[in-house]
């Protein structure tokens, strides 16, 4: 896989170049990119890949009577179409072929939800979250039957794809929902946290399936959550820092100096309590056991202002785990029990999907599963 990196080095302009020695290498202008994720593989990318820039979820319902046979011409069609149009090149029947030529390192991700497995006649890896007390679920956000995850460093060539993908899903499922999400290269999400620091590191354990038929693949849980910024906005930094248990300038942690130093929980301050609070964000997310963490691939939502004048922007929380019920279930009832963080975050959607392994080429995503 090319790396970020490889692409700064290899062809995008460093700010450095154009702005003068005073910005740092992370602020780059990308010029229109071809840089190419590979497709075919062991794994689906847009997994394991860095998230690119910008991103679009989309969510399908099958239609009614679509079946295995009409199910597996879909996949066949979007994983031709994913395969071209991630590799640079047009989609069969591409309207705007010019569009394909500079991918910017797209990925195409797809996804099952139970409810394809059961219009398949085949038994479902994967099953409806449990209700947690925290959720303000609403329906047009959750469920799902198909998900394709489309992200890239260029929003054209994400919205190309995008239109590529419905245009062929038309005759077989309609667009349940849409959610657009953007990620930044200093990981800052719209709070001002830096996210990912307690990633999954293992992913041969805590998130690539070892056996059966989704071997190679995962599953990966979409949680829409929003942000209150406006009381958020009211708290201080002290506060702000206590909640999460990091500082907002560089994500140390509260009992540490740099971003990577584990946190000390046992620390207690001179009053003797714990520095990071019993109920700060990041102890009652951790998790020991290196293989039961997850890996967390969330990228920024803000769709502006509310009817009610407040901010509609949160997280679309995409996250990745070998098993639901032992990974994400337990880290998510967690939270819902006492976490700081809730009285500024609520999840409005919800929803769960097998992520079958990549594929040869010549193959096409979900044939472990459904051939
Ligand atoms: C808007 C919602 C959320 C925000 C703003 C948020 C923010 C953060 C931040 C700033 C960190 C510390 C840096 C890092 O390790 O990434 C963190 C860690 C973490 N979060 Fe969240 N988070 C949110 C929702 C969730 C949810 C829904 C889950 C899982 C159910 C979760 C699980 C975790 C885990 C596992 C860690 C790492 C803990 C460790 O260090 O072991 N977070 N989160």
């Amino acid at each position: 896989m090319i790396s970020r990196r490889g692409l700064i080095a290899g062809g995008a302009v460093t700010a450095a170049g154009v702005l003068g020695p005073h910005r740092s290498e992370r602020q780059v202008i990308r010029l229109a990119s071809t840089e190419v994720t590979p497709f075919h593989g062991t794994h689906q990318a847009g997994v394991a890949t860095p998230p690119q820039a910008h991103a679009v979820f989309l969510g399908f319902d099958l239609l009614p009577r679509t079946r295995k046979e009409a199910i597996v011409r879909l996949l066949q069609l979007l994983t031709d179409d994913a395969a071209r149009l991630t590799q640079g090149r047009p989609a069969l029947a591409d309207t705007e072929p010019e569009l394909a030529a500079t991918p910017g390192g797209l990925t195409c991700t797809f996804g099952f939800g139970p409810g394809l497995f059961a219009a398949a006649g085949v038994d479902s890896p994967v099953a409806a979250l449990p209700a947690f007390k925290t959720d303000r679920l609403d329906k047009r956000w959750s469920g799902g039957d198909l998900l394709v995850q489309v992200c890239a460093d260029d929003s054209v060539s994400v919205a190309h794809a995008v239109r590529m993908i419905v245009k062929d899903t038309r005759s077989f499922a309609r667009v349940r929902w849409t959610q657009r999400g953007f990620h930044s290269p200093t990981r800052r999400n719209l709070m001002g946290q830096i996210e990912g620091t307690g990633n999954a590191t293992d992913l041969d354990k805590a998130v690539w399936i070892g056996q059966g038929p989704l071997r190679g693949g995962t599953t990966m849980v979409l949680r829409r959550i929003r942000m209150k910024l406006e009381t958020w906005d009211a708290a201080d930094r002290v506060a702000r820092e206590f909640t999460i248990g990091r500082r907002l300038s560089d994500g140390a942690p509260l009992t540490g100096a740099a971003e990577r130093d584990a946190p000390d929980y046992a620390r207690k301050n001179a009053l003797g309590f714990p520095v990071i609070s019993e109920f700060a964000h990041i102890r009652r997310a951790h998790v020991a056991d290196p293989a039961l963490r997850l890996l967390r691939r969330p990228y920024n939502y803000d769709e502006g202002l509310s009817a009610e004048g407040e901010s509609d922007s949160g997280l679309l929380f995409a996250c990745f785990q070998a098993d639901v019920g032992k990974q994400f279930v337990p880290v998510q009832r967690m939270l819902a029990e006492g976490d700081l963080l809730n009285e500024w975050i609520s999840a409005i959607g919800s929803a769960v999907f097998a992520i079958p392994p990549g594929c040869a080429p010549g193959g096409w995503i979900g044939e472990t599963l459904l051939s």
